[in-house]
């Protein structure tokens, strides 16, 4: 009976990885490098910048197309080049001078090697969403430590809080401390539950773009916080409200963490739910 169960485990479990072989193959024997020391950082910069570049495009549109405005938070708001410029350059330093050196390390220490099976397709979901909900849940309460003690809000985090309407590319204009420590909760788990390096490709994407999104000012009807059921998750709305109030919306993500200490925030006038 229960030899039975388990082997018709397998074939389930292998019919999802048979799902991620061929895209597993295409990566392992493309001609991107993704052993190379080089890789991660190059790979951070350039997904968050190709997930930035569509809002940078629409936020010059939108003061000449009304229809657009109708999507944003604050309608009429878009970052000067003066505002653009420093982001997108402090970013690039911090990765040239700071992160890169830390990956590098990291890769003379623990060379990967990738395995030639694809992970299975419902270990790799439950994985990600795993560690989107420890990396949502670790931010929340640095983010509340960050708020509530006053020295540690000024040294790390009120460079965050620069732009009260924020925009694509404010996503990572933060303090060196800050960026480390979400590099730290967005490695940590992903990495203690030994995931396949396809789950950890696909969790980093997927945290830069909600990350991104978070901050696009943009509230369009497929944005995630619109996708996932019952309010679950704040997403733009949320975070957009932090960055105008300060005092509420601490959880980068999901609202479970502020709805339990009672610092959920209104929602933003027009926003439907
Ligand atoms: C996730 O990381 C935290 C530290 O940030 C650690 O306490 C926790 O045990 C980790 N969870 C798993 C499942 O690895
Ligand atoms: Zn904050
Ligand atoms: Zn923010």
């Amino acid at each position: 009976m229960s030899s039975h169960n388990s082997s018709e485990l397998q074939v389930l479990c292998s019919s999802g990885q048979l799902l991620l072989q061929p895209l597993w193959d295409r990566l392992r024997t493309s001609k991107v490098p993704i052993q190379s020391p080089f890789f991660p950082v190059i790979f951070a910069i350039v997904t968050y910048l190709g997930f930035c570049l569509p809002f940078v495009v629409l936020d010059f549109l939108s003061p000449w197309v009304p229809a657009l405005r109708r999507f944003k938070i604050h309608p009429d708001f878009s970052p000067s080049v003066q505002q653009l410029l420093p982001c997108l350059g402090q970013t690039l330093y911090q990765h040239l001078v700071f992160v890169f050196p830390v990956t590098l390390l990291h890769w003379l220490c623990s060379p990967s090697l990738l395995p030639p099976e694809a992970p299975e397709l419902l270990q790799l979901l439950r994985d990600v969403l795993l560690c989107l909900l420890l990396f949502d849940g670790e931010f929340f309460v640095w983010h509340v430590l960050h708020h509530k003690v006053p020295w540690l809000y000024r040294a790390f985090h009120k460079v965050h809080h620069q732009n009260p309407a924020p925009f694509a590319l404010a996503t990572q204009y933060m303090s060196l401390w800050e960026l480390f420590s979400l590099g730290f909760f967005d490695m940590v788990n992903i990495t203690l539950l030994r995931s396949h390096p396809l789950t950890v490709l696909t969790f980093h994407v997927l945290n830069i773009w909600l990350s991104v999104e978070d901050h696009s000012g943009y509230d369009f009807p497929w944005s995630t916080h619109r996708l996932v059921p019952f309010g679950w998750y704040g997403g733009v709305a949320h975070h957009d409200l932090h960055h105008s109030q300060f005092n509420c919306n601490f959880a980068p993500y999901f609202t479970h963490w502020d709805r339990i200490l009672g610092t959920c925030g209104l929602h933003p006038p027009g926003v439907q739910w």
